[in-house]
Order: C-alpha cells, then sequence, then structure tokens
C-alpha cells in the first residue's frame, strides 16, 4: 500500500525551505516469510536523526510518569539481584527514561544521535554517547564498562532500518542472564484501530510479537514476556534474553501470539482489509473537513505529531482546511509543518484564536489535552478524532 508522497515527518521548516524538501514514496510491505509489516523505502536515518531533532521525550506530564514506573518495574524484575548493574538505553533522547537509573545511581550509557535532545540529557548530569546504535559504539561500550545487565529502549528500535543487526549488536552486548527490553507502538492496536498515522519516515517497522519474534530468534534471543501498553495509542513491551539465559518465558507470550493469530497478523488480507479502511478514514476526514470550511467553521489542528505529518500529507490537508496547529514544542513553533506548510503556532494562540473544532492529532494523548482544555469543550468547542474513525466530539 502506498500513501504518497511523504516528507520527513519532523522536519518543521521556514518558508525559504520549502523548495528544497525531501520526499519519499512511503509504502508500506509485509512479509510473509518473517510476518514483519514494515516501511518498504525509508530515507537515510541522518535526515531524520540529527542536530535539529524536533522531538523531545519530555513534553508530555503522562510520559514522565510512564517511564519513571517501566525503570521501577525493570529494576524490581531484573536488577534486584544484581551488584553494580550496567544499563544501557539505546536512544535516550532527553533522558526521561535513563534519568530514572542514573538517580539511583547505577553506572549507565544512553546512546543518542540527535545531538540536541542528547545535549539535554548530558546537562541532566546523564553518560551519552552521540551516536547511532551499530557494532562500533557496541565494541566501544563493551570495552569501557563490560556488558550489559539490561539494555532498555522505547519508541526506537522500529527506528533502526536493519534490525538483523540490532539483534546481533543486542546478544554481543548483553551478559549471560541480561536483558533487553523495549516498547514500540504496537501493530495489533494500528490494524485494529486503523490508526495509520503510526506510520511515517522513523516508523520503518511496526512489530507484532509474532514478527519480532521470528527475527530476533535468529541472533540468539529468546522471547521471554510482553506486556501491553497504553502509550502511542497502543504500544507492547518486549522482553528478550539470550537463548541460553536463565529465563523462563512467560504465558503471556503464548496467549499474546494467539490473540495475534487470531486477529491474523500473520496473513496478508489483514493488511489488505487494513488499507482499505485508511481509504475510508482519509475520505471521511476530507468531507468533515470541507463540509465545516463550507460552513465557515473556525478550524485548527491540536499537537504537531510527527503523526499529523501522514495524516495531512495522505489526506491532502492544507491551510485551506486547516487554519494552524498549536503546539507547546519551542523549535516547532513559528515553523510550518512538513509537506503541507500549515503554520505552526504556540499553544497559547489555541484559546485566543476560539476554534470551532479542533483537529486531536496527539489523540494518544487524548486524556491529559481534554483535561486541560476543559474550556474548549465548555465553551461548545468540538473535537475532531479520527481514531478509531473519523467523528465529533463535544
Ligand atoms: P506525540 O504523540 O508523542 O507525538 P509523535 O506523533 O511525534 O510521537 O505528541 C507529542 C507532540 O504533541 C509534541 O509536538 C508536543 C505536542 N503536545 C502538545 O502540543 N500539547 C500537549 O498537551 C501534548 C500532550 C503534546
Amino acid at each position: 500500500m502506498s500513501f504518497g508522497q511523504m516528507p520527513i515527518a519532523n522536519n518543521f521548516l521556514n518558508e525559504s525551505d520549502k523548495k528544497n524538501e525531501y520526499f519519499f514514496e512511503m509504502a508500506v510491505g509485509f512479509c510473509n516469510n518473517c510476518k514483519t509489516f514494515q516501511l518498504l523505502e525509508n530515507p537515510e536515518p541522518e535526515m531524520m536523526f540529527n542536530d535539529t531533532y524536533a522531538f523531545f521525550s519530555g513534553t508530555s506530564e503522562y510520559m514522565k510518569r510512564h517511564f519513571k514506573d517501566f525503570s521501577e518495574d525493570l529494576k524490581q524484575k531484573y536488577l534486584q539481584e544484581i551488584q553494580d548493574p550496567f544499563i544501557v538505553e539505546i536512544g535516550c533522547n532527553d533522558g526521561i527514561m535513563i534519568n530514572n537509573f542514573k538517580e539511583l545511581g547505577f553506572r549507565h550509557v544512553g546512546i543518542e544521535p540527535s545531538g540536541n535532545v542528547a545535549d539535554v540529557a548530558i546537562s541532566r548530569g546523564i553518560n551519552v554517547l552521540k551516536s547511532f546504535f551499530n557494532a562500533e559504539i557496541t565494541s566501544s561500550i563493551e570495552k569501557d564498562f563490560g556488558k550489559a545487565d539490561l539494555i532498555t529502549s522505547a519508541n526506537v528500535i522500529c527506528h533502526i532500518p536493519d534490525l538483523n543487526s540490532v539483534a546481533e549488536n543486542v546478544s554481543h552486548l548483553l551478559s549471560q542472564n541480561g536483558v533487553f527490553v523495549f516498547e514500540e507502538p504496537y501493530l495489533g492496536a494500528v490494524i485494529e484501530k486503523t490508526s495509520y498515522d503510526q506510520i511515517y519516515d522513523e516508523h520503518i517497522y511496526v512489530f507484532s510479537a509474532i514478527g519480532l519474534r521470528n527475527s530476533f530468534s535468529r541472533h540468539g534471543l529468546k522471547l521471554i514476556n510482553l506486556e501491553p501498553q497504553l502509550t502511542h495509542g497502543g504500544s507492547m513491551r518486549y522482553h528478550f534474553a539470550l537463548e541460553d539465559s536463565d529465563h523462563p518465558i512467560s504465558k503471556n507470550v503464548e496467549d499474546i501470539v494467539n490473540l495475534e493469530l487470531a486477529q491474523g497478523l500473520d496473513k496478508p488480507e489483514t493488511y489488505e482489509q487494513f488499507k482499505e479502511n485508511c481509504e475510508k478514514s482519509k475520505s471521511d476526514l476530507v468531507k468533515l473537513l470541507t463540509k465545516l470550511k463550507e460552513q465557515g467553521k473556525k478550524v485548527c489542528g491540536y499537537a504537531a505529531t510527527s503523526k499529523s505529518t501522514t495524516v495531512l500529507n495522505y489526506c491532502d490537508i492544507d491551510q485551506e482546511l486547516i487554519e494552524f496547529i498549536s503546539d507547546t514544542t519551542p523549535i516547532k513553533q513559528g515553523k510550518l509543518s512538513p509537506g503541507k506548510y500549515i503554520p505552526i503556532k504556540k499553544y497559547e494562540e489555541f484559546s485566543a484564536f476560539d476554534p470551532d473544532y479542533a483537529v486531536l492529532f496527539a489523540w494518544n494523548h487524548e486524556k491529559e489535552i481534554l483535561a486541560k482544555e476543559k474550556d474548549f469543550s465548555e465553551k461548545g468547542g468540538k473535537w475532531i478524532k479520527f481514531v478509531p474513525t473519523v467523528h465529533v466530539n463535544g
């Protein structure tokens, strides 16, 4: 399935950059061999993860709590018995997760290729190596710190094109009973909710347990546990360990794999249906926004997420239909949205504009946002949502 020409999702740009904007054809495919769902073509990682990366993990209070709980859980499950544990995080961003291990006084290293977000982590006293996760950095970490008791990551593994190299490097770096625990947006949720906006340049894969187990077992890693998460509209936390480690396999693995089989995540027909659902979602959203425009309603967007780049470009929605998008991230404000050039404005402009309708692009943060924006709803403002189907809520 092709979503058409797509820009870099987080490349919020100035007027003068428009003429040089990079586009690629965003098409997805399902591998009937390893059962992995993935982009067919992806831009070079350096185009996305560099010194002007616009995504700072710490923008959501909910996510801060989530990562605190995540690290606490990992400590309880895997680090209690270990003397002087060593933890590696792949893609530590501004340190939102690994900071919790630093606070506990644990030896740690965060690996982060995007210089600007890495600097935020460094300023918090976190040990950061500015690098992609590859064989060189793995060897140098092993040389300087030894093997890792815990390798963790959140919303990063799906960003790395060479999945085999990830598994290979992880299995080299793990100590005999070390664990690799990471979470990612979940394919089961994307299919169930038609949340096609989880697909963009950075998300080269949308993982399922079946697909990951197939891919990682080739490199001596066994899937020992699975824990569904509510974050990012439905994520999965995967626990892997070395094949010959002492870790038993939790019953959750079989239970969730069975659910995936029942959902048809291993079958091409499921993705044919997904394609049809995406096309309907697109046509419903465009029809709704066009109708509101004809009625003279004031419509803006809420949160200039990476996901919104897919929605706006796939549905061909520009400033004609959505006047601007408000967002709390300073680096995005004053810029234009990738590909469709809708202005991104400060959060304060949202209430100043007094919109009739707001498209909730950060639908995964709905609870936090709706609580914060009670005034908007009380004044009669309506939210436009497109997951799981296009609908309007007061
Ligand atoms: P997220 O869903 O994490 O984005 P992505 O699709 O890129 O993974 O949402 C983060 C973005 O949403 C970020 O640009 C900040 C913005 N945002 C707001 O503007 N207001 C809010 O209340 C929240 C929670 C996020």
